[in-house]
């Protein structure tokens, strides 16, 4: 049997397009959506020499832009991540810039800010993408930034950027760093931790930063042996989150939890004296042979961590899910609803239909595009002048087997299982991918 994250819904495109013309649609576009979607994930630029040993989050970044203007979508293009990996596999020209150690393959997030457009994974400098995507420079905020950050920046009432990042090369081994509304990188703070772990994702709060200490350890003998997601799970390494009030700026208060992985923090908010941090909660995580399947079994999880005594740790659904998403104004907040992907588990964890959660309400919604058809994460752009936190509309790149390309799909986020409000069809194939983002026009 071979890999499969290189086959079916997770089979790599290699072709790079550029669509400069209207795509055709179904239904009417709201005259709101004036802007360009961004989706990225993993995509070989070529096939692994070992491909069983191939990891899914090790492949290289591949961005897709959809641009919609006028109530139309006026083109398409994808365009490899230009990293130093992927200049020396296929001769394009390598990113300008300063070096780490090492540079990720940048196939996990794109944010935008102070106008710099930033793609990350984790285990390397964000790489700021050229406005056409066809070029990428290392981005370490003119030198002030020496470590990887994680993939997951948050931000902040101020309009900075909070990010945080885990070194496996020695200690400190976490690190969190502050960027300002200007792009500036004016602080950097280290945090005392015992091993590098898997660091993926970070909370914000009114009041605290919410760190993640979970028991996936960066693993240097699986990185010798050449596995390129070289992190294990180690139970006995213990499960803990940590507060660094916000104020202050040092200083962590760490909570045990069970142990568990979490990639995905779906929101946390001050709630009284209490912290109450949402996320996708994994049971374990790289406990299966290096390069092996990542597993549907996360679920969204309450966390709550009063000011004294132990945390409180509730279930909020029964199904497998991932790549958590809510109203970006609603982060850091109390909120009152969250999209997910549900996960079916075979031959690899792919999304089946995308759930809404009422979380004050405790229900939920779906929208499940049908049989041979694979949404990508949610991504909620608000209405102009809406006034609830749903009202707006949820973008999601919906792959169709049968036609062998993806369609746009947007959904009106208040009326979330009824048939979609537009679908525009793209002119070609979006593999399962990870995260996107919404950039307004102007
Ligand atoms: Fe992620």
């Amino acid at each position: 049997m071979g890999n499969p994250y290189l086959e079916g819904a997770f089979a790599p495109v290699r072709e790079e397009r550029t669509d400069d013309h209207e795509l055709s649609m179904d239904g009417a576009l709201p005259p709101d959506l004036e802007g360009r979607l961004l989706r990225v994930g993993p995509n070989p630029a070529v096939t692994p020499t070992d491909p069983d040993r191939h990891h899914w989050l090790a492949g290289d970044g591949m961005v897709h832009a959809v641009d919609l203007a006028g109530g139309r979508a006026v083109g398409y293009r994808n365009r490899f991540v230009r990293t130093r990996a992927l200049a020396r596999r296929i001769g394009t020209p390598a990113p300008r810039g300063p070096h780490g150690p090492v540079d990720g393959p940048a196939n996990a997030n794109v944010v935008r800010h102070a106008g710099v457009l930033l793609a990350l994974d984790g285990s390397g400098p964000p790489l700021a993408l050229g406005a056409d995507l066809t070029t990428a420079r290392v981005h370490d905020f003119d030198g002030a930034l020496t470590a990887p950050v994680a993939p997951h920046p948050k931000r902040d009432p101020d309009g900075g950027l909070v990010l945080v990042g885990s070194d496996v090369f020695g200690p400190p081994f976490l690190r969190t760093h502050l960027v300002d509304a200007d792009g500036v990188l004016v602080r950097t703070d280290e945090i005392d931790v015992p091993r590098a772990t898997l660091v993926h994702d970070v909370g914000l709060t009114g009041r605290f930063l919410v760190l993640l200490d979970l028991p996936v350890v960066f693993d240097l003998g699986l990185a010798a042996d050449g596995i390129s997601v070289p992190y294990r799970w180690m139970a006995d390494a213990g499960a803990r989150v940590g507060l660094v009030d916000r104020r202050a700026g040092t200083g962590v208060r760490w909570i045990a939890v069970e142990p568990c992985s979490v990639f995905h923090v779906a929101n946390a908010f001050d709630d009284g004296d209490d912290v109450v941090v949402d996320v996708v909660r994994h049971p374990s995580a790289f406990d299966e042979p290096p390069g092996g399947r990542l597993g549907a079994h996360g679920h969204l999880t309450r966390w709550r961590l009063p000011a004294t005594g132990t945390v409180s740790e509730e279930q909020l659904d029964d199904r497998p899910v991932e790549l958590p998403r809510t109203a970006d104004a609603a982060q850091g907040r109390p909120y009152r609803y969250a999209y997910g992907v549900v996960l079916d588990d075979a031959p690899a964890p792919t999304p089946v239909a995308l759930v809404k959660y009422d979380l004050e309400r405790d229900e939920s919604s779906t929208y499940a595009p049908g049989p041979g058809r694979v949404p990508s994460e949610a991504v909620f752009v608000p209405a102009a002048d809406g006034r609830s936190e749903d009202e707006g509309w949820v973008l999601t790149v919906v792959q169709d087997a049968a036609r062998g390309a993806s369609d746009l799909v947007v959904l009106d986020a208040t009326s979330f299982s009824g048939p979609p409000v537009a679908t525009v069809h793209l002119p070609a194939r979006v593999p399962v991918d990870l995260h996107g983002t919404w950039l307004p026009a102007g």
